[in-house]
């Protein structure tokens, strides 16, 4: 039986984030340079895109290239920016047929600008879609996009726009990239790695977190139904106790 069969629906996580990871070593252990694992990782990204879908997931996370990432070797950025933006223009079609949104978090002043356009053209083509809304961390940094937050807010200020005593979580939260897009519900992080590594920290604040030593390319529909059975085996309590939450 699958775990999809195994799925309340409905206590399907309505924003799921994932730190995809591994693609390299997947490689290696095949003997095939990184690029092959990243190729093989897009077709995970497609599948559990599919899979969330099935399961009525309204938002979904994909960090996909991190503000560190940069410092890999030079061919390695070109081709996955490059995987990237053949995605991108691929499956624009399927998304708005699907009426699927793509947005992107990021610092994306440091893309090229072919990137840059496919990405841009594919998030104005999409942007009346009501269906699931994907979104891509790209040139992402949660660091840079707290600084980022903090600036604007201090120019508000500066300004005479802003009160220092208007300053609140909320205000704070619609500096972010992630402006309007709730927090996640659920984290995942594939290849056994027990980090955050600069994802969303301010978002993930009351996020269940869900750590599998699968590698990315491994990480298909089933496993991604798993991990979803998973978090619907918890209790969500926010600081609250059990008996409270009954009430
Ligand atoms: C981590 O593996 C993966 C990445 C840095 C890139 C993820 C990108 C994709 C799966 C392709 C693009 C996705 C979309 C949304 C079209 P790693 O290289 O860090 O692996 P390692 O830790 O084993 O070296």
């Amino acid at each position: 039986m699958s775990f999809k069969d195994k799925l309340d629906l409905k206590k399907v996580p309505q924003h799921v984030a994932i730190i995809m990871d591994g693609n390299g070593r997947w490689a290696r252990q095949r003997n095939k340079d990184r690029i092959f694992g990243h190729r093989e990782g897009v077709k995970s990204a497609k599948e559990v895109v599919e899979a969330a879908g099935e399961i009525g997931v309204k938002y979904l996370t994909l960090y996909a290239f991190s503000s560190e990432n940069w410092q890999r070797p030079e061919h390695e950025v070109k081709a996955l920016m490059q995987l990237l933006v053949q995605e991108i223009t691929e499956e624009l079609d399927r998304f708005k047929k699907e009426n699927l949104q793509l947005k992107v978090i990021g610092d994306l002043s440091r893309l090229d600008q072919d990137v840059y356009n496919a990405v841009q053209k594919a998030i104005d083509e999409t942007s009346n879609n009501t269906g699931m809304t994907i979104i891509i961390a790209l040139s992402y940094g949660s660091r840079q996009e707290i600084v980022n937050a903090v600036r604007q807010i201090a120019q508000k200020v500066k300004e005479g726009r802003l009160e220092v005593s208007q300053i609140n979580e909320q205000v704070f939260a619609n500096h972010l990239y992630t402006a309007g897009i709730p927090d996640p519900d659920f984290l995942i992080r594939t290849s056994g790695e027990l980090r955050i590594s600069n994802f969303l920290l301010w978002q993930l604040s009351y996020t269940e977190l869900y750590f599998t030593k699968v590698l990315w390319p491994d990480f298909r529909k089933e496993q991604f139904f798993e991990a979803i059975y998973n978090f619907q085996q918890r209790e969500r309590r926010y600081g609250k106790t059990s008996e409270q939450l009954e009430n």
